[in-house]
């Protein structure tokens, strides 16, 4: 290990990979080679050799409508059955597929034989219920296994999912199911939370209850419900899941479908306060998941016992929990519950009970786990662990040389993982038996992956230079559009950067920088996107969400630095005249900060808020909300001279000293 000095720059510190990882290793140094002399005949070969067609394609990419891209247009293939079926058909019915984990402690275990079975009599059902291939399906689902059943299930009949986040409210699912115009909803009575039955269908019912919806049927999963409380019941529009698959049959033959068609919408936030949905296709993005799955996780199917501790509602619980795992018929980990319930090291006896062998989190988890004391995970044998990943945040040097020593023993190579929704899967990230590793960067585009660090007018930067990230040439997990806005795909991804001769150049929102060696450090979002927790959130969202609160005439929002989560919301509102004494009383910032809490979820609920009489302008109108970030951060004020009213300023600064 190499010893942190205080005057030893972060990048100077590099780890070599262990010499027999190395030798073992999925991902060789040529893959780079290989992919840089025919970049898609390097994707076509991925395609082929990781993935079963139904009918092979011909074509690799047409891009001649930039930016919407098609990848192996003409071939056919059905995702859940490159997930399941073929890995039994190859004689690996018997290896576990998943190894649940609930958080009172209960468990099943289902191999790749028992979840292809459970996946078609799914299939057969959502059939039954008058689902077709095209169809939206909304899932609001705890992580138990019904919630990866249900996913596969839509997807092996050719329909889309729309997967919401447990977390989120009912409005949010509301907004959700609208846009998408789902007609199945796909829900569980409760889950467990922190030691408590965290209900979900009675925010599936508040979501439906005003309105025409296009919601024809609400199938719920038993999981967990309090005995001594009734659960409210639409007849005729809720079924049990239970009840109903039982008349199902258990055949269903997967049908090929086109490599375009779309496989699921997941919704993300932008900069207005409109969640986008993110649309990603089937072909190219299984593609993509799998490649980058078993070469950045070096993925040895037979021995790995994988864990990816990220929910299905983000995408990581897309594209590394559910897709790219199952596609390489991996043995992985799901739990249901939190990292602290009940006691403080629940993750890491469970790294134990499962003998994980490759972990994936996000940095929040680990400064949380570093706060709380190594005595914690050093209670469980992590000796099994060979790899550790990274994903959702910058993780800081600090962090990952933690990770490293207390929880890979000194041993593992770590994977810091750079991707987006939008990218379907990772893009930059070291190859863990060939890059040396640098706490805190993630380094490299992957082989067939083209990325650049530009100006503000596309023009690609040196080193020791900071700009903004952009992806020149199409990639085959890229996001097809955003659901129902075209215009708003362009707009917000395309239109950045003047367009070269190869096609329009993707914006990511993301600064970066590279170092001396070229290594690609992230610098955090250029826009009004923050990062809390890894999981993005509006400012625009939480504003007009707080605007919308009788008390509340305008508000501004800024994401400012946390310790432990990132980022956090930090909220300034100016209340109405006429609600002033509301506003001001004890007890009114919790009032609003609940009502955000509960208009969009529990992850939005800022965590400081401030009445103020005025909000820093500039002359034209605009929030400074660098400002505002300035003062959250406790930063001396920067430069005020465009504001209309300096004063504003300093009052608000000095409230927040207070
Ligand atoms: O700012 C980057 C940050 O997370 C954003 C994407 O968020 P989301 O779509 O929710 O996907 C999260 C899981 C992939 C990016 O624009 N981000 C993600 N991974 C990293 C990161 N920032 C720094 N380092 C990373 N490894």
């Amino acid at each position: 290990m190499v010893e942190a000095t205080d005057d030893t720059r972060a990048e100077d510190l590099v780890f070599d990979p262990p010499a027999e990882f190395a030798a073992n290793a999925v991902a060789k140094g040529s893959l780079y080679a290989d992919a840089a002399q025919d970049r898609l005949g390097f994707w076509a070969d991925q395609a082929r050799s990781l993935l079963h067609w139904h009918r092979p394609f011909t074509q690799t990419l047409d891009w001649s409508e930039a930016p919407f891209a098609k990848w192996f247009a003409d071939g056919k293939l059905n995702v859940a059955y490159n997930c399941l079926d073929r890995h039994v058909l190859a004689g690996n019915g018997d290896r576990v597929a998943l190894l649940w984990e609930g958080e009172p402690g209960d468990s099943r275990r289902l191999t790749y034989a028992e979840l292809t079975a459970e996946v078609k009599r799914a299939a057969n059902l959502l059939t039954a219920l008058g689902i077709r291939q095209g169809d939206r399906v909304a899932i609001y689902l705890p992580m138990i296994p019904e919630a990866i059943i249900a996913m596969l299930a839509v997807a092996r009949i050719g329909a889309v999912h729309s997967v919401v986040f447990g977390g989120f409210s009912a409005e949010s699912l509301r907004a959700r199911i609208d846009d998408a115009e789902a007609k199945l909803v796909i829900t569980a009575d409760g889950g467990y939370r922190r030691g408590r039955v965290s209900p979900l269908k009675p925010a599936v019912d508040a979501a439906l209850e005003s309105g025409d919806s296009t919601v024809e049927h609400v199938l719920v999963v038993q999981r967990a419900w309090p005995d001594d409380e009734e659960l409210a019941w639409t007849d005729g529009r809720d079924l049990w899941w239970h009840e109903e698959i039982a008349q199902v049959d258990w055949e269903h033959e997967a049908q090929g479908f086109d490599a375009e068609n779309p496989l699921y919408i997941l919704y993300t936030s932008g900069t207005t306060g409109k969640p986008k949905g993110i649309l990603h296709t089937s072909g190219g993005y299984l593609t993509h998941v799998a490649y980058t799955h078993r070469n950045v996780f070096d993925l040895h199917p037979e021995t790995d016992v994988y864990w990816s501790t990220a929910d299905v509602g983000w995408v990581t619980g897309h594209s590394y929990v559910v897709y790219g795992p199952l596609a390489n018929g991996a043995t992985e980990v799901i739990y249901e519950g939190t990292p602290d319930t009940p006691r403080p090291g629940r993750w890491w006896e469970i790294v134990q009970k499962y003998g994980v062998t490759i972990l994936y989190a996000a940095p929040t988890a680990i400064r949380s786990f570093m706060k709380a004391g190594r005595e914690i995970p050093q209670q469980s044998d992590l000796s099994s662990l060979r790899l550790l990943g990274s994903v959702g945040e910058p993780i800081n040097p600090e962090a990952w040389l933690w990770y490293r020593e207390v929880i890979g023993g000194n041993r593992t190579p770590i994977v810091d993982t750079w991707w987006q929704t939008e990218t379907g899967g990772i893009m930059i990230s070291p190859l863990p038996g060939v890059t040396a590793a640098k706490p805190g960067s993630a380094q490299v585009p992957l082989p067939g992956i083209t990325v650049e660090v530009v100006d503000d007018k596309g023009r690609p930067l040196g080193n020791d230079e900071s700009g903004l990230l952009a992806i020149p040439e199409p990639w085959p997990g890229m996001l097809r559009g955003i659901w129902g806005d075209p215009q708003r795909f362009i707009d917000t991804y395309w239109s950045k950067f003047p367009a070269r001769p190869t096609g329009p150049v993707y914006f990511a929102g993301d600064g970066a920088r590279r170092d001396h060696d070229g290594d690609i450090w992230l610098l955090g979002r250029v826009d009004d996107v923050m990062n809390v927790s890894g999981h993005r959130l509006s400012t625009a969202e939480i504003e007009s969400c707080l605007v919308s609160h009788p008390w509340v005439a305008e508000a501004a929002v800024v994401g400012a630095h946390d310790e432990t989560t990132g980022q956090a919301v930090v909220a300034f509102v100016i209340a109405k005249a006429r609600h002033a004494d509301e506003a001001n009383a004890e007890g009114a910032t919790n009032e609003l900060r609940a009502h955000v809490a509960s208009s969009i979820g529990a992850i939005a609920r800022p965590r400081e808020l401030f009445i103020v009489n005025e909000l820093p302008k500039t002359r034209s109108g605009k929030i400074m909300r660098r400002l505002l970030r300035d003062a959250a951060e406790g930063r001396p004020l920067g430069d005020t001279t465009t504001l209309t009213d300096a004063t504003v300023m300093q009052a608000i600064a000095d409230r927040l000293k207070n």
